[in-house]
């Protein structure tokens, strides 16, 4: 059993504008690091191999979760004809992020990421900079507990008469309460028109290792991430109409293959009615 980690900043760090504190683990930067991104600090992979230590399927997590958000932003703007996606907790830039998903089937496509981590918004220029010239992506430095703020702004660019997808990617977990949960997805839903969807996925307290993983992410000092049971998850979907094959599995979401493996977290599109 590993002894609980100590922060040591890395000489070579830096950190790319004084108010990012890099001496402690941020929830964007283990994000990035378990999905094997760059964009990360000792401070974030010491804790982000504390965790793995317990439980190595979170590197499979971040993977299949990003899988899965390419199948729903593909079907959302294909099948389904959404042009507008409102990514909550975007996090930091990835390999296939929902506007490069979403214009490569609509060029047209406008998608504003909100997140509320200062990192996010310096690396936001990067998400900005390769959008199509007929879509738009806009970037808002924002708190989901204040649902009102996050539409308020994204108005700016996205048209509340059309049908908008709501996207909370692994992100409610730092919500311990599950009504509490609820209400964010029922205040970002309330303003939207008929038509528009829900796309939401999280971490699931289905097994031993998932449970303890979860616990040293705690001790680690990063923000606790609540697991819930997959039938609590289930309730923000309420009122909304679950699209085939419902809330699933990460990798049991439409899969593109045959043999899909089991994974520690769920996630469903829905449709507002
Ligand atoms: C696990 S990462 C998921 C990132 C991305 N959605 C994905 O699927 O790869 C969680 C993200 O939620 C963001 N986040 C955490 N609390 C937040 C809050 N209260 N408001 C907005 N974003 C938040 C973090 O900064 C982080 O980028």
């Amino acid at each position: 059993m590993s002894e609980t980690p100590t922060w040591t900043q890395s000489a070579s760090e830096q950190p790319p504008s004084p108010e990012i504190d890099i001496t402690q683990p941020h929830a964007a930067r283990l994000w990035n690091y378990w999905m094997g991104g760059k964009d990360n600090f000792a401070a974030d992979r010491t804790a982000g191999d504390y965790v793995a230590e317990v439980y190595p399927d979170i590197v499979t997590m971040a993977k299949v979760s990003r899988e899965m958000l390419v199948r729903q932003v593909t079907f959302l703007a294909g099948e389904a004809g959404i042009r507008q996606f409102l990514d909550v907790g975007a996090g930091l830039p990835t390999m296939q992020n929902t506007h490069q998903v979403a214009q490569r089937v609509a060029p047209e496509s406008r998608v504003v990421y909100v997140d509320n981590d200062p990192l996010v918004l310096v690396h936001a220029r990067a998400l900005l900079a390769d959008t199509t010239s007929e879509g738009v992506t806009a970037y808002v430095e924002a708190d989901y507990n204040n649902p009102e703020a996050i539409i308020a702004d994204s108005r700016n660019v996205l048209n509340y008469e059309e049908p908008i997808a709501v996207m909370l990617m692994g992100v409610l977990g730092y919500v311990e309460d599950v009504d509490a949960r609820q209400s964010i997805v029922t205040r970002l839903m309330e303003p939207l028109v008929s038509g528009s969807y829900l796309v939401l996925w999280d971490g699931a307290a289905t097994g031993e290792a998932v449970v303890a993983g979860g616990e040293k992410l705690a001790e680690a000092g990063a923000v606790p991430y609540y697991l819930l049971s997959p039938d609590e998850l289930a309730r923000c979907f309420s009122g909304l109409e679950l699209v085939e094959p419902g809330l699933v599995q990460l990798t049991q979401w439409r899969p593109d293959t045959d043999e899909p493996q089991p994974i520690d977290a769920y996630g469903a599109v829905a449709r507002k009615l």
